[in-house]
């Protein structure tokens, strides 16, 4: 069945279903002798075009709650239901259509290819949607200019700074046009105003259209989402409106 007929087949009649609705989720990691429960009953609902913050220590689950929702991992109990369409237990090649289409990642750590160009990374996820060539690179050209870096287009990411390097890894986490950016601590390892300038970028992202939920240790940066879910030991203990967003200082 497609992804949209069983869409179709479980709206609600009062309306549309929430984009991610997660219920109970709990993630265990066998360890030697031991069991670890990264999370431990996490009920979640993200809607449309919501830019939320998850913050939490370390070692609370946050990068285990990302993975699980953005289906790069499964849950060991509970159920996670995507526009409707419960997805829990997919096979991998469901799984990995369904990240395609669906999702766009950011890492801490960039994540680039060091052998190919700023363009060619982005021209990844197009070639595993096998977009041919001509619009592939076309694509990855139009939303490289978009973060700024019209001018790197060759460059390698050694050749370019921690910034640039992340604006690269945010082209090529939208060059698919995702319903969800993940983000996990995108800011973590810039500077200041860095950090500003990619937060500027997941705010021009949210007000086209775009859902983003983003990781970070850093209160200004978690403030600077609409919406802030907190973690402690594998569970959400807040889930609130953030009062006063964090204005950034570059214009
Ligand atoms: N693959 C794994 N195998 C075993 N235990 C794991 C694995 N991944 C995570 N854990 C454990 O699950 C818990 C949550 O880890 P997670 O990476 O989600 O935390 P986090 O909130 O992202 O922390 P940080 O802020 O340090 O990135 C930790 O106790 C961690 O040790
Ligand atoms: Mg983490």
């Amino acid at each position: 069945m497609s992804l949209e007929a069983a869409t179709q087949q479980s709206v609600p009649k009062d309306g549309q279903p929430s984009m991610i609705r997660l219920e109970g989720i709990v993630k265990r990691y066998a360890i030697g002798d031991g069991v670890v429960a990264a999370l431990n009953g996490v009920d979640l609902v993200i809607d449309r075009g919501e830019f939320v913050s998850i913050m939490g220590s370390s070692g609370s689950g946050k990068s285990t709650l990302m993975q699980i929702l953005g289906a790069l991992d499964v849950a060991t109990e509970g159920s996670y239901e995507l526009e409707g369409y419960d997805i829990t237990r997919l096979p991998d090649a469901e799984l990995a259509r369904i990240r395609n289409q669906h999702f766009g990642f950011v890492f801490q750590a960039y994540n680039l290819f060091p052998e190919l160009t700023a363009l060619e990374n982005v021209e990844v996820p197009l070639v595993y949607a096998r977009i041919a060539a001509r619009v592939r690179r076309e694509q990855a050209r139009a939303y490289l200019e978009a973060v700024g870096l019209g001018d790197r287009m060759g460059h390698y990411p050694m050749q370019l700074s921690g910034g640039q390097q992340q604006r690269v890894a945010i082209a090529r986490a939208m060059v698919t046009e995702p319903t969800v950016l993940l983000a996990d601590e995108p800011t973590g390892n810039l500077s200041k105003e860095g950090g500003d300038e990619i937060l500027s970028l997941f705010d021009q992202l949210h007000e086209q259209g775009a859902s983003v939920v983003l990781v970070t240790h850093d209160p200004r940066v978690g403030a600077f989402a609409q919406r802030c879910v907190k973690l402690s030991d594998g569970q959400v203990i807040s889930d609130d409106w953030v009062q006063q967003r964090t204005i950034l200082e570059i214009a």
